[in-house]
Formats: structure tokens, sequence, C-alpha cells
């Protein structure tokens, strides 16, 4: 019996296609190994969306040359988002892989290993296939028995500067939306009480199904599975399903507690999700509202389709509707031709939006993206690290303040298991997606389990709970 290992890099997403991976690979009969040294098949599910991203999985990739040079019997399999973007590159800095497989191939993973039998290489980087569901018959088993992503649509149709995503994902494809509730159901069933729905842009969900439905005949059978509304005539007009419905109907299958998302662009952000996520109890207080810069001037060149005080008044009006709302972002530092005063607009309008936390990037350059030919307006690697550092105290600031709001009251805590640097420990999430270490709880036995606790002190990252009761 064969073994595997999967190896993730990158998002959620592909967090979520592993998973993917993972049941076709086990419905061929192989099981899972504990590490890639000792794998049959190693397959790494790859990330491109920076340069240190692709750098990474080269490193590790070439770490499996020599083994791979005197054992004829196995092979590494290169899936993802550098897979469908570099496939030529991949075999020629590591000629040793057997197999490259895209984005939009992953359903045909086992068929090509078969292939890699007869032939060194072998490649499918095919593009989508126009279907009804891009992953209905690709079922993603959740690597946690109680939470689990759920991806609701792949691929993306905006066209920000920086980013190579659309390149290597493709167009936006909303997965129906009754398939997308039942495959909630089904989680609920196996014992998953929180489920994080995903894709490149979750609040347009659901806008190219609209546009199938006015193009092509569909057959109103069809048209409910799309929507999620019955059809009672094939004459009623334009149905368009949202993410806001989508939101309210996934909160309410029975058995799920928690629902989270990610992530949601700010230019299509409407009140009406805010206004299902203050409506749906279950539906976590939790945000992720990525700004990029502060600078008008830099949003435009990005293409990002709004102006920073937009992005403001849009986050406000969010926090007015849904209590007690926790917001993270995403920052990129030293886009080509950021001036200091643009840069300075960047902390100042951070500095107003008290992030829970900020992811911050530095750019970097990716083949084939708009911004990436912008050679004359990079900015120097020293100007860029000082601005980092700047970014990172303010983004810091209200981090701290946030996380100390939160001592002293009773938070409800998901545990995920023991802490990993202290056994006595168990560590868990908040509906606000904070980490929790609550002391003196066993994290094996009460994994999966909701407990409160009242919070004692803060870190940076973290914060530090007693149990209080078990609901
Ligand atoms: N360079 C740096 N950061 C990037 N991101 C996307 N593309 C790039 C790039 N070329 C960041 C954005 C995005 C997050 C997932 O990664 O901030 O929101
Ligand atoms: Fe995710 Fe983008 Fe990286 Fe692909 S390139 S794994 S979509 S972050």
């Amino acid at each position: 019996m064969k073994s595997f290992y999967v190896k993730t890099f990158g998002c959620q997403m592909n967090e979520n296609d592993s998973e993917r991976i993972v049941t076709i690979l086990r419905r061929q009969g192989m099981t899972p190994a504990a590490s890639e040294e000792i794998a049959d098949v190693v397959v790494f599910n790859t990330c491109t969306i920076r340069e240190n991203a692709d750098n990474r999985f080269f490193g590790q990739v070439n770490k499996l040359r020599e083994r791979r040079a005197v054992d004829p019997g196995m092979r590494i399999v290169v899936a993802g988002c550098l897979a469908q973007g570099e496939q030529a590159a991949i075999f020629e800095r590591a000629p040793h892989v057997d197999v490259v497989v895209g984005t939009h191939a992953l359903g045909s993973i086992a068929q090509l290993l078969e292939r890699s039998d007869g032939e060194r290489h072998v490649i499918d980087v095919t593009e989508a296939s126009d279907g009804l569901d891009p992953l209905a018959d690709l079922v993603a088993e959740p690597t946690d028995g109680h939470k689990a992503w759920v991806t609701i649509q792949t691929g993306c149709d905006n066209n920000c500067a920086f980013c190579i995503v659309p390149q290597v994902r493709g167009g936006e494809v909303s997965r129906p939306f009754q398939a997308v509730v039942d495959e909630v159901r089904s989680l609920a069933s196996q014992g998953v009480t929180e489920v994080t729905l995903l894709g490149q842009n979750v609040n347009s969900y659901g806008r190219d199904l609209t546009r199938r439905m006015r193009r092509e005949e569909i057959e109103s059978g069809d048209r409910g599975f799309l929507t999620g509304q019955v059809y009672v005539s094939d004459s009623i007009p334009r149905i368009r399903p949202l993410f806001a419905d989508l939101l309210r109907a996934v909160g309410a299958v029975d058995g799920i507690r928690r629902v989270r998302f990610t992530s949601p662009h700010p230019k299509d952000m409407r009140e009406e999700t805010f206004q299902a996520m203050a409506e749906s109890p279950m539906v976590c207080e939790s945000l992720h509202f990525p700004l990029q810069s502060g600078s008008d001037r830099i949003l435009a060149a990005m293409h990002r389709g709004y102006r920073g005080e937009r992005f403001f008044e849009k986050l406000q009006l969010a926090r007015e509707i849904i209590p007690d709302l926790a917001v993270t972002t995403d920052i990129i530092v030293g886009f080509p031709g950021e001036t200091e005063d643009d840069f300075e607009a960047t902390l100042e309008l951070v500095a107003r939006c008290e992030f829970d936390s900020a992811f911050t990037f530095i750019y970097s350059p990716r083949p084939g993206t708009e911004a990436g030919e912008w050679r004359d307006r990079f900015i120097a690697p020293e100007v860029i690290a000082e601005r980092f550092e700047r970014l990172k105290l303010v983004t810091e600031r209200s981090a701290a303040a946030k996380h100390h709001a939160r001592v002293g009251r009773i938070e409800e805590v998901l545990v995920d298991g023991p802490s990993k640097r202290d056994a006595t420990v168990a560590s868990g999430r908040t509906r606000q997606n904070k980490l929790v270490h609550v002391a003196g709880l066993d994290g094996d036995r009460y994994r999966g389990e909701y407990v409160n606790a009242r919070i004692f002190d803060a870190g940076a990252h973290f914060l530090h709970g007693e149990l209080l009761a078990r609901d």
C-alpha cells in the first residue's frame, strides 16, 4: 500500500484544496505518511502570491532530489498556483518532479499519477470546465473534526495591479447556492460546528450565476440549485443569489454555531452583508477587510476601486451595524511609485481604522502582472524596510489596545487543542477570532468544545483566560 504526504503553502483556499487532494489519494487506497521524508507520493500544493512563496517551495522540493534519484517508485507532484502559473519553470528548476497539476485540474491527480509510471514529466494545467459546480466531485474531508473550510467561489474577476491570483486561479466562478448549503449540512452531520466560507471576493458571490442564467437555457430544477430559490416557473425574472442570503442560509444549518468568511473586497462590500452578519447569530463578529494602501493615488494605481475615505466610511458602517466587531486587514508596503507622502497617508489611515490586527506585506513584483512591469517605479529595498517597521509600530499599537480591551471580559472559546508550548493549557478562538490560551484545561479532552473563559491578561497576539463554566 502506498503512502502520501501533502505539504501546503499559501492561503486557506489552498488548505481546502489540499483536503480535496487527501480525499482523492485516500480513495485510491493510499494512506497518509508522517512526513515527506518517508512518503511514496509527496504532493506540494504551492502558492505564488509573493516571490518568497516560490522560493520556499523550490527550497523544499530540492531537498527531495537525492531521494527521488535512488527511489524509482517515489513520485513528486506539484499542484496549486505556482504549478498553474510557472509550469515550465518547475520542470526546469526541479527536473526530478514527476507531475505538475494546475488549479483547475485537481480532480485528475490520480490519473496523472498513474500516467507517471510510463512518462517522465506529466502535466495538466488545462483551464476550468464549465460544469455547474467546479468542485462538485471533489470532496474535502476536514482536517479538524470541529471546523472546516467551505469554498463558495473560485477565481477572481478583479484586476489589482499587484496580484497574480486571476492568472493562476482564473475568472470568478460561484458554486451553486444549494451545493454550498448541502456541503455545510453534510459537514454539520459529521460534527463540524464552525465553517469558514472561502473565496477571492466572497461578496460578489453569485454575480456570475445571474449572468449565466441570463445567457443560457437552464432548467428550473437547476435554477433552484444555483440560486437556492425554488422556481415556481421559469418566467420569474432575475433572482440573484446574494452573499448575504448565503450567510443567513449557512448560519441556519442545524448544528452550525459559528460562520466566518474570507475575503471580501471593500469596493463590493454592501450594507446588506453587514446586516446579515448582525442578524444571523451564528455569523461571527469578525471581518477581514483588506485596505492595501491609504493613499488615494496608490489605490488608483492598484485599481482597487475605492478611496481611503470610502473604505473608512464602510468600516464605520460595519462597526455601527455589527456590535463588538473585530476587523483585520492586509497592507502592502512599497508598491511601485509609493512616495513618502503616500506612505504617510497609509500610516494615518491605518491609525484611524484601529485594526485588531494587520497582515503587512512587502511588495513583490509578480511576472505577468501590471505593476510587475513598472520597474522604473520600484522602491529601494532599504526604503521599504524602514517603512515596513514604521507601519508595524502603528498596527501593533491598535492590536495591543484591542487585545487589552478584552481583559476582564467573558469570552466563548472554541477549543482547538493543547497549546503548542504548554500541555496544561488549551488553545482556542473567540468569536472575534482571537487566540486564547486557557489555563488548566485539557486541550485534548476539550478539543472541539465551547467553553467560557474570563480573560485576565493580553499579549500582542493572544489572550490569557481562565475557565469559567462549561457550556
Ligand atoms: N506583493 C505583496 N503582497 C501581495 N499581496 C497580493 N499580491 C502581492 C504582491 N505582489 C497581498 C495582498 C493580499 C494578500 C493576500 O497578499 O495584501 O490581500
Ligand atoms: Fe492562495 Fe493566492 Fe497563494 Fe494561490 S497564489 S495559494 S490563491 S494566496
